[in-house]
Order: C-alpha cells, then structure tokens, then sequence
C-alpha cells in the first residue's frame, strides 16, 4: 500500500505541473483529495491492516495529503492571481488618447430673442401667457374688430382649418382669451407661433413668432404705453436707442401706432441697415378699441388699456444682422452655432 501511495503521489504531481488553469487545478482536487478522491479512499482501505502497518501508511498518507494540498493552494493562487492580472490587463484605460468631441447644445437664436424680450417686460411686471396656435375665428379676427370684409381674413393670407377655426394669423387672439378669463388690472405678455400663407423669401415665413402684450387698468393712457415700450427699445438696443411713434391702422386699436427705433447700426445717421432714414420700425401698437374691452365683458367707462404686437424673427434679424428669414429655420449647424 505503502507503493500505491508513492505511484499515486507521482502520478498527482505529473498532473498537477500540467494541470493548465484554474479549472484543471480544481478538478485535480476533487480528483485526489475530495471525500471520493483517491487519497481518501486509500486512508480508508486502512482499516483492514495490522495496527504497525496502519500507524506508517496513516502518517505517510496523512504527510502526503498535506504536501498534495499545499501545492494544489499554491498553484491555485498562482492561476488567480494570473486571471485577476489579465482581467486588469485588459481593462486598462489609455488617458492619453484623444477623446470624442461632445458639441455643446445651445438655444436656438429665436428662443434667445424671445427669452430676451420676456425678460425685459417681467422685469416691468408683465406675465406671460400663452395662447393655442389652432384658434377660432371668432377670436382670431371677430372679437378684435376686424371687418368682414378685411382682406387678412382671406382663404389666400389665412391657413383654415374649417369655417370658424384657424391657425392663428397673429398672438393677437391671446388678448381676446386674457380679457375673457381674468379681471383688470391685466399686465400679459404673449409669445407663441403664428401662421399665413406667405410663399418663403428673406422676409417672409409661412410661421414665424410674435410675442403679443397687454395692459388693462384704470387711468391707463397712451403715455403708459409710451413709456413702456421706450424703455423696452432701450434695454434691447442700448440706452441711447431713442423711439418715435407713428400713427398706424389696427382694426382692434385706436389710435393706433408703429413704433421706430433709432437705427442700432448708424445711431439716425442713415445706412443700409434703416435704407437711409435713421429709423427701424419695430413694432405695431395702440390703446384697445372699446369693442375689443367690451368681448371681455371690461367696463370701458372704467377701464383703458394699451396693446402691442411685435414680430421676433424680425427683432432677431436687426439685433443679430441676420438678412434672411430661412436661415433661421433651416437648422443648417453653422449658422446655429453663431449664437452659442
Ligand atoms: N397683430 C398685429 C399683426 O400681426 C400686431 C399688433 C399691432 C398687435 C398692434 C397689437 C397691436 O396688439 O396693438 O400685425
């Protein structure tokens, strides 16, 4: 038995110099030294020899299970650490290589301007509000005192969506909304997307923004509004930006104006930003008709009340010197980037 052993331990020892990963290595225990391994079952054919005999084949069985375990653990901690090295080896990071570029996102030059300008009347107390770019006709053009017969309400100016509902010509309708869902003193803003059936060119957009404003209060006087939309020139254009006011025809003001601004480029003197007038018309403006306040059910004999409406893409071009409309719907990447 004593020569079983020693053919046994051989044999593991061969096996286990060829024994090639983690997983052979593992086998090999089991094989030798689990509670079926062969190492076991010798210690357990025992039993059956004399006590003298028993006492060397147990000490050399025991001496050589022990020595079969040492090496097994050592070899087996060799293949971990071998694993774990190629593991790291293959995960390293080279912190030296180029990364990927990741472009900024960046507002798109429209949201500029509008943010621009909601920040300019916030800070003299107005909220905004928003109207549905589908609206009726009754609010888009009825309930602001447009005539039947006014050539904006023409299947060929207006997108109709059915007889009495439209895509809305202007931000206007928001103003027939505010007065019939709130009581004065009203102070809004409207900004928001309007639509006409304009063939594409530098000026024009089939939809393009507008951002509506409303005051109605007491005593309210065209002074008010004066004053209100000079101090919006001068914080869009710069403190010297002075303003004039010409008169105009709105069907839901009156009177009515247009506001110009001195010209931003030449300071009045006349250049072909302002085609040699010094002034750039900006805005259209006016104190609410008394048929409009009287939609909203607004006692007139209490109440006045100044509108305006201005175009932003058009703010946008004189501020930015943009000359062409489409750029700004285009998307094409270089232009937007400009106005990171
Ligand atoms: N809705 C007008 C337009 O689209 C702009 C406008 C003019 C709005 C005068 C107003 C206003 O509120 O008072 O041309």
């Amino acid at each position: 038995m004593i020569e079983k052993l020693k053919q046994t331990m051989e044999q593991a020892g061969k096996e286990m110099d060829e024994a090639a990963s983690l997983a052979e290595a593992e086998a090999l225990r089991v094989r030798y030294l689990g509670k079926k391994g062969v190492v076991t079952e010798i210690l357990r054919g025992m039993g059956k020899l004399d006590p003298e005999e028993r006492k060397t084949l147990g000490q050399a069985a025991n001496a050589a299970r022990g020595e079969l375990e040492e090496r097994l653990n050592a070899k087996m901690e060799a293949f971990r650490l071998q694993e774990k090295q190629a593991g790291l080896a293959s995960q390293t990071i080279d912190v030296t290589e180029p990364g990927i570029a990741m472009p900024p996102g960046a507002r798109h030059v429209l949201s500029i301007a509008t943010d621009e300008i909601i920040r300019v009347f916030a800070g003299m107390g107005f909220s905004v509000s928003e109207g549905p770019e589908v609206d009726t006709v009754f609010n888009n053009f009825d309930a602001l005192n447009a005539p039947k017969n006014h050539p904006s309400r023409d299947m060929t100016d207006t997108f109709y969506i059915s007889d009495d509902v439209l895509l809305r010509t202007q931000t206007s309708p928001v103003q027939i909304r505010t007065l019939l869902s709130q009581k004065p003193p009203i102070k809004i803003i409207a900004p928001g997307r309007c639509f006409r059936c304009d063939t594409p060119d530098a000026t024009h957009s089939p939809m393009f923004q507008q951002v509506e404003g409303l005051a109605v209060d007491e005593g309210i006087a065209m002074s008010d509004l004066k004053g209100v939309l000079d101090r919006f020139a001068k914080s869009l254009f710069g403190s010297d930006a002075r303003t004039r006011f010409r008169p105009h025809h709105f069907p839901f003001t009156e009177p009515s104006a247009e506001m110009d601004v001195s010209c931003f480029k030449c300071g009045g003197a006349g250049c072909r930003v302002c085609k040699d007038t010094g002034w750039i018309e900006i805005l259209g403006c006016g104190m609410v008709h008394p048929n409009v306040l009287a939609v909203g059910g607004v006692d007139t004999e209490r109440y006045t009340g100044f509108a305006f409406g201005m175009g932003v893409e058009r703010i946008a071009m004189l501020k930015y010197e943009i000359d062409d409309i489409r750029l700004m719907y285009e998307n094409d990447i270089r232009f937007i980037r400009q106005f990171l």
